[in-house]
């Protein structure tokens, strides 16, 4: 095999799919690796080059049998890059009475699962001689989101994850950077009436009202707040800004209208940006 390889897991929608069928398109040898459905556009969309495989990130089997998968394929040229696409929102509602077995699930898929992966794939990875990793973690990781801390907090230990495994691997000749996406419209990104209801249906009924009186559901600020472009357009710059470039830098803030997070984030103290997130999440105290 003389094409580079990539494994890129959570490839069945939104941004997977699009860098799945962007690196096709260049030639790459893709690893598509899907959770629940394979859908039709995936594979007709692509090479023949592109092969699917079922990957759960939580499930250490399935994440054996893909390694045997790619192993076969690949041999001792190795694999040349791993995408740590695949995630998920989910564990709605306050820490007051956030689902803690949920948000410990959202964590396994979120953190544990990149982390389980790479545990298998660095063999593979250090045979490539030149092997690098994005993690795609989020620009949530510069807001504080009442009633939705679940996603935000988890992509905040998988950033500081990506910097850890950015440090140890290095020596090793592995490349390893962050990628914190933001304005992209997937399935991911819609507002749901049904993730509200969720939210509210965590609180007992006799804090439900409190709650309602001081907070709305932040999904809808979300949307509202910010602009959406096409997974395709974003695969695009993501290619060019990441798979292209000669050395990784540590993060790479990537999406519509999102480029002054971490500034804001690095200026502004604490104390400003609580008064802007409680202003954009339209807090009532
Ligand atoms: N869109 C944005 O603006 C945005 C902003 C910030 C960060 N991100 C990040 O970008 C990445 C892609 O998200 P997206 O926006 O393209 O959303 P998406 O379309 O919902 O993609 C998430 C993918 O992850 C897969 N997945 C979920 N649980 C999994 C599991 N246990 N094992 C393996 N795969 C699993 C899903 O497959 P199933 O549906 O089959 O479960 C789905 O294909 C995510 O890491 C997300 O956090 C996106």
């Amino acid at each position: 095999m003389t094409e580079r390889t990539v494994l890129i897991t959570g490839a069945a929608t939104g941004i997977g799919m699009a860098l799945a069928q962007r690196l096709d398109r260049e030639g790459w040898k893709v690893f598509a690796g899907v959770n629940r459905s394979t859908p039709e556009a995936l594979v007709e969309n692509s090479s023949d080059r592109l092969v699917v495989i079922p990957i759960n990130v939580t499930d250490r089997d399935q994440i054996g049998r893909a390694l045997a998968i790619v192993e076969q394929a690949v041999g001792e040229r190795g694999l040349d890059l791993l995408i740590h696409n695949a995630a998920m929102t989910g564990a709605p509602g306050p820490l007051e009475f956030v689902d803690i077995d949920q948000f410990k699930f959202l964590m396994d898929v979120n953190l544990w699962g990149p982390l389980r992966l790479t545990q298998t794939f660095l063999p593979l990875l250090r045979r490539s001689g030149a092997a690098r990793i994005v993690n795609v973690t989020s620009t949530s990781v510069y807001l504080t989101i009442p009633l939705g801390g679940a996603y935000p907090i988890s992509k905040s230990a998988y950033r500081a994850l990506s910097n850890h495994m950015r440090m140890e691997l290095a020596p090793f000749g592995i490349d390893v950077t962050a990628l914190e996406p933001g304005g992209v419209k997937t399935p991911m990104t819609g507002f749901e009436e049904e993730e509200e209801r969720l939210c509210w249906q965590t609180i007992p009924e006799g804090m439900r009202e409190e709650y309602q009186r001081r907070f709305e559901f932040p999904a809808a600020a979300l949307s509202e707040g910010f602009e959406f472009e096409s997974p395709d357009s974003f695969a695009d710059k993501v290619y060019r800004q990441i798979v292209c470039a000669r050395k990784f830098k540590p993060v790479y803030v990537i999406g519509k209208g999102v480029a002054f997070m971490p500034w804001m984030h690095r200026l502004l103290p604490l104390t400003v940006l609580e008064r802007i997130f409680k202003k954009l999440f339209r807090m009532k105290a």
